[in-house]
């Protein structure tokens, strides 16, 4: 890691990544002007040669096309060396036949991890599960933290990654459990109206069944075809 911007506080959600240059097992990278334009997921592990982070790396890979088809790359990230991904891979490779294709950066001295808030003191000095999801023009949209014991879920990144497109795309708010919520199924909420106008516009798009409504500040509809 080269860079680092002036701040030492780890970031936020909304803000911007630091910059940083990296060694990774596919050459240097520079975050997150690399990756300007696509959506990229940086996941740290506690370490190589672990079980939890190899069923992991196993289901990312597996998922590769759905994150390809969400416009989204993947890059991992611990504190060990390049050498030591590169044979932890190897052995991915040969015993459980899957080729890692998404790049490792090697963070030796834990400068990045350090950087990102990736470390948690009481675990050690190891990174825990963190996950970063980042948009095409560098800002950090979500932050996710898991403990050394549980593996990360890929069906539920996806379902972020994509809940997050549709919301941008679409100028609307997800439900929980999105696509399947308990009150609306699969559509989403509209934000609730900022003064009265808006409200009464609200309640008239609803009469029009423009939009589906329980009251004024709380509307939701179905997303486009
Ligand atoms: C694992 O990924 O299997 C693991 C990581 C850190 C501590 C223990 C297990």
């Amino acid at each position: 890691m080269e860079q680092q911007s002036q701040s030492e506080v780890p970031p936020k959600i909304g803000d911007l990544l630091p910059t940083f240059t990296v060694q990774t097992t596919q050459g240097r990278k520079t975050f997150p002007a690399d990756y300007a334009g696509s959506w990229f997921m940086l996941f740290s592990h506690p370490g190589d040669f672990t079980p939890v982070c190899t069923t992991e790396f196993v289901s990312f890979q597996g998922n590769q096309q759905a994150f390809q088809d969400l416009n989204t790359e993947l890059i991992g990230l611990s504190i060990d060396t390049v050498f030591a991904h590169m044979k932890w891979l190897e052995w991915i490779q040969d015993n459980l036949g899957v080729a890692i294709t998404f790049p490792i950066i090697a963070d030796e001295l834990g400068l990045v991890a350090n950087r990102l808030g990736m470390i948690a003191p009481e675990a050690g000095t190891r990174a825990v599960r963190s996950v970063f999801i980042v948009d095409p023009t560098g800002y950090i949209r979500i932050i996710l933290n898991y403990p050394a014991e549980v593996g990360r879920n890929t069906n539920e990144l996806l379902r972020i990654l994509q809940a997050l497109q549709i919301a941008d795309g679409y100028d609307v708010k997800m439900p929980a459990n999105w696509p399947d919520n308990e009150l609306i199924g699969d559509k989403v909420i509209l934000a609730p109206p900022t003064d009265v106008m808006k409200a009464q516009e609200r309640m008239e798009e609803a009469e029009a069944n423009e939009i589906e409504c329980f009251d004024w500040w709380f509307c939701y509809k179905d997303l486009p075809e």
